[in-house]
C-alpha cells in the first residue's frame, strides 16, 4: 500500500490577470485505465497497456492486481505489461478498496474469471453515499449468489458459470455498466444491458475486450449487447492497447486557459468528449479554438469579467459532466451574471462551496443539489483543504485566480486523479510549491 503523507501545493494567485501561457498534453484517462486494468483479468496470457496516467489510483489498481496473483512488468513511459495466471485470486485488497470506490471495478472480472469474489463495503465519500445496489441486482440476474456480512459481500457464481440474462439498469450508472459487461463477458449465452451508461470510458473498455475476443455490440448507445464465451478467456489483443485522452483534465485545464493564461494549448485530447464545456466557454466569450487533438486558447487579454455567465445542470453523457461542475464553478465566480448550478449526480457535491464563499464567491445555497452563483466577485488567497479528487482541483483554480497567496492541502486527493499537477502548472508560468502539510 502506497505511504501517503499529507502535502499541500503553496500558490501565489494572479489577481485575475491572465499571465500563464504555454502548452499542456494530456494524460490517460482516469476512468478508462481503471477498468482497463481489471479487464486484464478477463485474458489468459500477457497484454501490453499504454498512455496509463501515473496517479494514485492507477498505483493502486496495479496493488490490487499484483494481489490478485497478476505479474506486472513497467514498461517505457505510462506503459505495462501484465501476465495473468490461469487461477487468480478472489479476495479484493481490503485497505486498497477502502479507500478506492472504483476497486468495485474489479469484482466483475474476477468473478467471471474465478467464480467468487470477496470484497469489503466500498467506502463512501464526500460526494456522496455510493451505494452498490446495482452492482448486486446486476450480479444476481447473471446467476451469482450475494452474501453480505460483516466484512462485506462476497459473491459466487453457479458452478458452470454465470448465465447470460436481460438486465434493465433502474439507474444509470458508469462503473455498474461497465462491471457487469466484463462479468457478462465469459457467462454462458447473451446479456443485454438496458439503460446502460454511455460515458466514453465505457466505449473504450469495449473496444479493448473486443480486441481480446469479447463480442459486444451497442456500446456507447444504451443497450448493449454480449455474446458470452461461456467460460473461456479471452486472448490477448495483437498490439499494445492505448487509453483514451483524460476529458476531465481536458476540461480542468481549459477552465484554467480561459481565467488565467492569454494563451494556452491542449495537446493530446479528444475535444469531442468536453464539446458541453468549449461550446459553453466559447459561448461566453472565451477565444477558443478547437482543433481535431487539441485546444488553443488565444489572445485571451479581455478580463473575465467581460465573459457572460451560463447555467450548469450536470448530466449524464454528453451533458455537463459532474466531475467538471466544481472546476466551472469557479470560472462563474469571475464572470459576469447569475448561474443556476444543479448538481444531479451526487447529494454531496456541492459541500466545497463553503470554502469559495469563504475566499469570497457571492454564491447563495438553495439545497443540497442547487445553488445560485453571482459574479465577477474577487477571491481572496485563503488555507484550504481539499474534500475529494475535483473540489481539490477547484481549489487549485481558484487559488489562482485569487489575490495573494493559498495553501491547497490533502492533495493526495487531487493526486488520485491529476499526474504531476504542480510540474504542469509550473511549466505554463504558476508560481507553485509542493509542501509537507
Ligand atoms: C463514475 O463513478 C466516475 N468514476 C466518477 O468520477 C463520476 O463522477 C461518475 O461516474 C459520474 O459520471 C469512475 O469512473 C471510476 P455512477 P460511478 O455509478 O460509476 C448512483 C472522479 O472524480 N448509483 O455513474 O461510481 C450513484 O450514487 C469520479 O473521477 C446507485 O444508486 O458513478 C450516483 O448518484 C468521482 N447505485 C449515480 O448512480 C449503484 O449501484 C451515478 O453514479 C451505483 C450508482
Amino acid at each position: 500500500m502506497t505511504t501517503i503523507r499529507n502535502e499541500a501545493l503553496h500558490i501565489q494567485g494572479l489577481g485575475g490577470e491572465k499571465k500563464l501561457s504555454g502548452t499542456l498534453s494530456i494524460e490517460g484517462a482516469k476512468n478508462a485505465a481503471l477498468p482497463l486494468l481489471a479487464a486484464t483479468l478477463l485474458i489468459d496470457g500477457d497484454v501490453t497497456i499504454t498512455n496509463i496516467p501515473s496517479i494514485l489510483d492507477t498505483n493502486r489498481s496495479l496493488t490490487l492486481l499484483e494481489n490478485l496473483g497478476v505479474t506486472i512488468t513497467p514498461g517505457k513511459d505510462h506503459e505495462y505489461t501484465f501476465t495473468i495466471p490461469s487461477e487468480c485470486g478472489t479476495e479484493l485488497d481490503e485497505e486498497i478498496s477502502k479507500h478506492m470506490r472504483a476497486s468495485i471495478i474489479f469484482s466483475g472480472p474476477v468473478l467471471a474469471r474465478s467464480g467468487s469474489v470477496r470484497f469489503p463495503h466500498p467506502g463512501g465519500c464526500v460526494i456522496g453515499e455510493r451505494p452498490i445496489d446495482l452492482f448486486l441486482s446486476g450480479y444476481e440476474a447473471l446467476g451469482a449468489a450475494v452474501e453480505k456480512n460483516d466484512d462485506g459481500y462476497v459473491l459466487t457464481a453457479p458452478k458452470d458459470g454465470l448465465k447470460g440474462s436481460n438486465f434493465f439498469f433502474i439507474q444509470q450508472s458508469v462503473t455498474a455498466t461497465e462491471t457487469l459487461m466484463m462479468a457478462a463477458v465469459m457467462a454462458h449465452g447473451t446479456t443485454v444491458l438496458g439503460n446502460a451508461a454511455v460515458e466514453p470510458e465505457i466505449v473504450d473498455l469495449a473496444l479493448f475486450l473486443k480486441k481480446c475476443g469479447a463480442r459486444i455490440t451497442g456500446e456507447g448507445t444504451h443497450t448493449i449487447t454480449i455474446e458470452g464465451t461461456g467460460g473461456v478467456p479471452l486472448t490477448s489483443p495483437e498490439e499494445v492497447y492505448t487509453v483514451m485522452p483524460d476529458r476531465i483534465e481536458t476540461g480542468s485545464f481549459l477552465i484554467i486557459g480561459a481565467l488565467c493564461a492569454q494563451n494556452l494549448t491542449i495537446t493530446n485530447c479528444n475535444p469531442e468528449h468536453v464539446e458541453i464545456l468549449t461550446q459553453l466557454l466559447q459561448d461566453s466569450g472565451v477565444p477558443l479554438r478547437v482543433e481535431k487533438d487539441s485546444l488553443h486558447i488565444e489572445n485571451n487579454t479581455v478580463p473575465n469579467s467581460d465573459f457572460s455567465s451560463f447555467s450548469i445542470k450536470t448530466h449524464e453523457y454528453p451533458g455537463f459532466p459532474t466531475d467538471l461542475q466544481a472546476p466551472a464553478v469557479i470560472f462563474l465566480t469571475q464572470v459576469t451574471g447569475e448561474a443556476k448550478v444543479f448538481e444531479t449526480i451526487f447529494e454531496g457535491r456541492l459541500r466545497y462551496l463553503d470554502d469559495i464563499m469563504y475566499m469570497g464567491a457571492d454564491i447563495e445555497r438553495l439545497d443540497i443539489h442547487r445553488a445560485l452563483v453571482r459574479g465577477p466577485r474577487e477571491l481572496e488567497g485563503r488555507r484550504l483543504s481539499s474534500p475529494d479528487i475535483r473540489a481539490g482541483l477547484a481549489y487549485i483554480v481558484a487559488a489562482l485566480v485569487a489575490h495573494g497567496e493559498s495553501y491547497v492541502s490533502n492533495m493526495m486527493y487531487v493526486d488520485r486523479g491529476y499526474e504531476n499537477i504542480e510540474k504542469k502548472l509550473e511549466s505554463i508560468g504558476v508560481q507553485v510549491k509542493r509542501v509537507t502539510d
